[in-house]
């Protein structure tokens, strides 16, 4: 269990954990996570169906969760810029590290690219993004029939690559908590009982 109380306020709880994320890190982080993967899961479904009513509206929420997407990692990537992230565990080698710090800078990439590549292959193709179907998006091109072939294959790639990204970077946060047994995990997961810790 975390050490610190859910109703502190967030100065004090990073004061008792100062080796893990801070609340507002945490939540948006899981936040994205949960969103992302279930975009993923949404596109892949949502290509393969018949044209009807439904898959106009998965469409649409498709289109929705990308831009929040977009939106929360712009938030977060302004919020990390002035809160930097808490330590790595000193027994973390060389290599590990430029591996972490490479996976979270393509991470963020993807973050925006991936969205960003949907949007213009929507402009591309004709159709305005809608947002929440209140707010109407800018198109960010004029209707052009080729590049919106090349605009979806590239969304498509960036896509499967934010998908494998975060499965390579799950599957390390997996490993420093059953094989390393540092606090890595524990950080972001306030749930989980610090491994070196008091
Ligand atoms: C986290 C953000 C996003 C992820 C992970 C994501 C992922 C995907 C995936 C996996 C597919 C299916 C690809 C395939 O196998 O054919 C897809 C399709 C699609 N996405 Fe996204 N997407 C995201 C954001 C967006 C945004 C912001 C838009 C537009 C505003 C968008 C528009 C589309 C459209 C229109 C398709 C259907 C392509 C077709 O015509 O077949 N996506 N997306």
């Amino acid at each position: 269990m975390s050490n610190a109380p859910p109703d502190l306020p967030e100065a004090e709880r990073r004061d008792r954990r100062p080796w893990a994320y801070t609340g507002t890190a945490i939540g948006l982080h899981w936040v994205l996570a949960v969103l992302i993967a279930g975009n993923l899961a949404l596109g892949l479904y949502m290509v393969d169906l018949a044209l009807s009513p439904a898959k106009l509206r998965y469409f649409s929420w498709h289109k929705w969760a990308g831009v929040t997407v977009f939106a929360l990692a712009a938030l977060r990537l302004l919020w990390r810029l002035r809160h930097p992230a808490p330590p790595l565990p000193a027994g973390m080698r060389a290599w590990e590290r430029h591996a972490a710090a490479g996976t979270h800078h393509l991470l963020y990439l993807c973050f925006f690219a991936a969205p960003l590549a949907g949007w213009l292959y929507s402009s591309a193709a004709g159709f305005q993004t809608v947002y929440l179907g209140v707010l109407p998006l800018p198109d960010l091109l004029p209707k052009n029939r080729e590049l919106a072939a090349a605009l979806k294959l590239a969304h498509v790639w960036l896509a499967y690559s934010l998908g494998a990204l975060a499965a390579l970077h799950a599957a390390a946060a997996v490993k420093h908590h059953v094989v390393d047994r540092d606090d890595v995990l524990s950080r972001m997961l306030p749930f989980l009982s610090p491994r070196s810790r008091p």
